[in-house]
């Protein structure tokens, strides 16, 4: 079986296509997951089950991420001109808003103590766009192998552990989408206006990058004040005694694991673990 592309790697089908914007429209329709946040039935936690799951330090880190990327990805349906990938970014900020509401139902089931953020207001709706995707790209690479690490640490009660494999599910097909949806917009724009779209995403991609080397930095010592990037500290939350490097190498292979499920034809984000192979291969293996 061929490997599937890569966002600069040629498709089997050309980006920006009719056909691929089909494509990439219809696999979002067709991968969408239905449930409702609010009929869950949470599951009951031993006191140290509960213990553990309130003593998470991200909770309110996760309920403003989602706030910022809920309300941007909503808003940004009018970034799209055509009627099938509107509908696309509209159904995946209807996705993400239910991520609020899940992440909402689970702390108020468990009496985690957050506060709820005002909503957000995007100012710059493509730069805020591209920063939410690009950032996503990032987090949710961490996310698949911290997932992976809390089922196989039997840390937290596999059934509460099984409700967020639909939200796992949900992050591949919005970076999947993502990166796509991002070629498939700077091959629209006339040859003269893509140089400068590059140097856009190219700058967003170094922000989000230097926020997770500040966080990576603090690795091992106190937790970044902010709470940002905390998919990238989690591992030390989740009593999984794991090194950097057994991190990477989950997170690459929970990645590899989540792609392969979807259309072969779609591109692929390829930086986020292009940078993490490189780290795989010069870090020690005791880091
Ligand atoms: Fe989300
Ligand atoms: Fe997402």
């Amino acid at each position: 079986m061929s490997a599937a592309p890569t966002e600069f790697d040629a498709s089997p089908l050309r980006a920006g296509s009719p056909e691929h914007k089909q494509l990439l429209a219809r696999f979002f329709f067709e991968t969408h997951l239905e449930y409702d946040p609010e009929r869950i039935a949470w599951p009951e936690l031993s006191a140290e089950e509960l213990r553990r799951l309130t003593g998470l330090p991200f909770w309110q880190e996760a309920v403003a991420t989602e706030n910022v990327t809920a309300n941007t990805v909503t808003a940004a349906a009018v970034l799209e001109s055509d009627p099938e990938l509107r509908r696309a970014i509209a159904l995946q900020g209807f996705e993400e808003q239910r991520h609020a509401r899940l992440l909402a139902a689970l702390t108020a089931h468990y009496r985690i103590p957050v506060a709820l953020p005002a909503p957000y207001q995007p100012r710059n709706l493509e730069n805020d766009f591209l920063f939410a995707g690009f950032g996503e790209c990032f987090d949710s690479f961490f996310a698949f192998g911290l997932f992976a690490l809390a089922r196989e640490s039997g840390f937290f009660p596999t059934a509460l552990v099984a409700m967020f494999d639909p939200v796992m599910e949900e992050e591949v097909r919005h970076i999947l989408f993502f990166v796509n949806w991002v070629t498939a917009r700077r091959v629209a724009l006339p040859w003269w206006k893509r140089p400068v779209f590059r140097l856009r995403c190219g700058w967003i991609i170094l922000k989000q990058i230097a926020a997770r080397v500040r966080t990576a930095r603090s690795l091992g010592g106190e937790p970044p004040a902010s709470g940002e990037n905390f998919t990238l500290t989690a591992h030390q939350d989740i009593a999984a005694p794991v090194t950097l490097h057994g991190l990477l190498a989950q997170c690459l292979a929970e990645n590899d694991r989540r792609m392969a499920r979807y259309d072969a034809r779609l591109l692929r984000p390829r930086l986020v673990p292009d940078i993490a192979r490189v780290l795989y291969r010069i870090l020690p293996a005791s880091l």
